[in-house]
């Protein structure tokens, strides 16, 4: 079931996954340049690929040395399909060693910055439009350094190592194009797609709508389907969409686990009952989520308990629904990526149990429907915005599944539900009346355990302290402490200490991610 993906457009870019933390960076990257991509593992079969309508291959970087006997290799299709192929770090060595060119470790490791110097004369189509100079950010240990015959190199680093080399549609880079570090990768990577590949920028999913709302409709037939509503925006946009197709014949069900922000609840119900016309089944299900919770302070406990209490209220609901046969799932493609990435290379990442947690199993009775499963956040979010969803939804900032219980170090309670909630308004609330809403990742409050000695008008108060987090990120995989002016934090601080009963002191948290995480627990 494909909705939203090139099967039916005329051309992609197709990324082969060595395995590089900053692979999903480069499909974004040739997305937001209009062309469709799509992230493959090197050893899926050329035929699946062909049916993406291929104009052109990346290879990423990854972690492997071309020589490792159990490196991962070059499929034969990348030369034999005659397409344009951009070979990044690992790539480019593993191009350049397939071509008999030769690669060696190096003990002029090179991570960071870098200045590089074109060659070319001005002639490469890669580099076209790009100084003669330009900052890179590099990150490897072994170089090329010998071309295969009948490349020429087109850039070298200022320590003199080959940085690019080329030969016809062939190309391949040293250095990471798709990070932010490189200012003018963007401009690189856009030669590629165009001037090397010849794409013309057609992909724009919001256009696609019609087509994958007629799909939906044909999968459901006169079915019924359920949904979960959680107030995130990717459930809200594969609801829509879905209600668009076949009506109230989709069931949303809002499961209220008593742990969302101030008015959360409210809204989801405003929009999606009131504005949008939808049959929501509301669940008002706090006293079981905080039955559940009773006692336990170790958050990944906390997780499992408020995921699995989610489902089997989920799965009563759904029962009580009578025949059901679909499950409506707003599953994006980074979820899709990661869960097709191999353990080994994934248990770096995995510091927290994160995904899914709000999201169901799939060994439910039901069919699954996922309608984003091809798209990342950035397209979702156009997806709402066109199908008039309302910006506080599309713009709402991540929040976890497990909500403000992972935002109360030890044990939840309805009284310090009640205290973070206050507190958690107030940052918000001061943030957006700042015009920060939309440039701050995540802005929250923390209610922490620890008691501190304060004094208000004449008595000593010892009562809690609460931390204001708040950051910059791209991806929330790093993150910055976001430079909130003083006066705004002075405001929410004394707004904090005023209005918030029980706590008499506040901090701001000033750690970046790594090596603290976003969330407190
Ligand atoms: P950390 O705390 O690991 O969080 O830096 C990265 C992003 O993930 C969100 N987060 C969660 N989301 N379930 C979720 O659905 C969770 O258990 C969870 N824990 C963290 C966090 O808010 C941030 O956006």
């Amino acid at each position: 079931m494909d909705f939203f993906r090139s099967s039916d457009s005329p051309e992609s870019i197709i990324i082969l996954d060595y395995g590089s933390q900053y692979t999903q960076l480069i499909a974004r990257r040739v997305r937001e340049l209009g062309v469709y991509s799509e992230i493959v593992s090197p050893d899926v079969p050329w035929s699946a690929i062909e049916r993406l309508h291929p104009r052109g291959l990346i290879l990423s970087g990854g972690p492997s040395s071309v020589y490792d006997p159990d490196a991962p290799g070059l499929p034969d299709y990348v030369l034999s399909s005659g397409l344009p192929v951009l070979g990044i770090c690992y790539g480019m060595q593993l191009l350049a060693a397939a071509l008999g060119g030769q690669v060696r470790a190096t003990s002029m490791r090179e991570y960071g910055p870098r200045i590089i110097q074109r060659q070319d004369e001005g002639t490469s189509p890669l580099f076209d439009g790009l100084p003669n100079r330009f900052q890179v950010w590099m990150s490897h240990g072994d170089v090329v350094i010998q071309p295969p015959d009948g490349f020429e190199v087109i850039a070298r680093s200022d320590t003199g190592q080959i940085a690019a080399v080329a030969k016809q549609h062939i190309v391949g880079v040293q250095f990471h194009p798709e990070v932010k570090h490189t200012p003018l990768g963007n401009h690189l990577l856009g030669n590629f797609v165009r001037r090397v590949c010849g794409c013309r920028a057609s992909w724009a999913p919001a256009a696609l709508i019609p087509s994958a709302v007629a799909r939906i409709r044909e999968v459901i037939g006169d079915g019924r389907a359920v949904c979960g509503l959680s107030g995130g925006i990717d459930s809200a946009v594969a609801a829509t969409l879905v209600h668009r197709a076949i009506g109230d014949r989709l069931i949303p069900i809002f499961v209220d686990n008593g742990l969302l922000r101030a008015g959360e609840a409210e809204e989801v119900l405003r929009v999606f009952r009131d504005r949008l016309g939808m049959h929501v089944v509301h669940v008002d299900a706090s006293a079981r989520f905080l039955h559940q919770l009773r006692g336990i302070e170790d958050p990944e406990e906390k997780r499992r308990r408020i995921g699995h209490e989610f489902v089997t209220i989920f799965e009563e609901e759904a029962r009580r629904l009578g025949d059901i046969q679909f499950l409506v799932q707003g599953t994006l493609y980074p979820d899709v990526i990661e869960s097709a990435t191999p353990e080994a290379s994934k248990s770096a990442a995995r510091i927290k149990t994160h995904h899914n947690v709000g999201g169901l199993p799939p060994h439910l009775r039901f069919t699954l429907i996922e309608p984003l499963r091809y798209l990342f956040k950035d397209e979702v979010r156009q997806i709402g915005l066109q199908l008039g969803l309302p910006e506080s939804v599309v713009f709402r900032q991540p929040f976890p599944g497990p909500g403000l219980a992972v935002r109360i170090l030890g044990e939840v309670t309805r009284e310090k539900l009640d205290q973070l909630r206050a507190a958690d308004a107030i940052v918000r609330e001061e943030i957006e009346r700042a015009g920060l809403g939309r440039e701050t990742w995540q802005a929250f409050a923390v209610l922490t355990p620890l008691r501190t000695v304060g004094v208000m008008g004449d008595g000593r108060t010892y009562q809690n302290l609460v931390v204001v987090r708040a950051v910059t990120s791209e991806d929330a995989m790093t993150a910055d402490w976001a430079r909130l002016p003083h006066d705004v934090l002075a405001r929410i601080s004394t707004r904090i200490v005023n209005e918030v009963p029980g706590v008499n002191r506040v901090a701001y948290d000033i750690t970046s991610k790594p090596p603290a995480t976003i969330e407190w627990e």
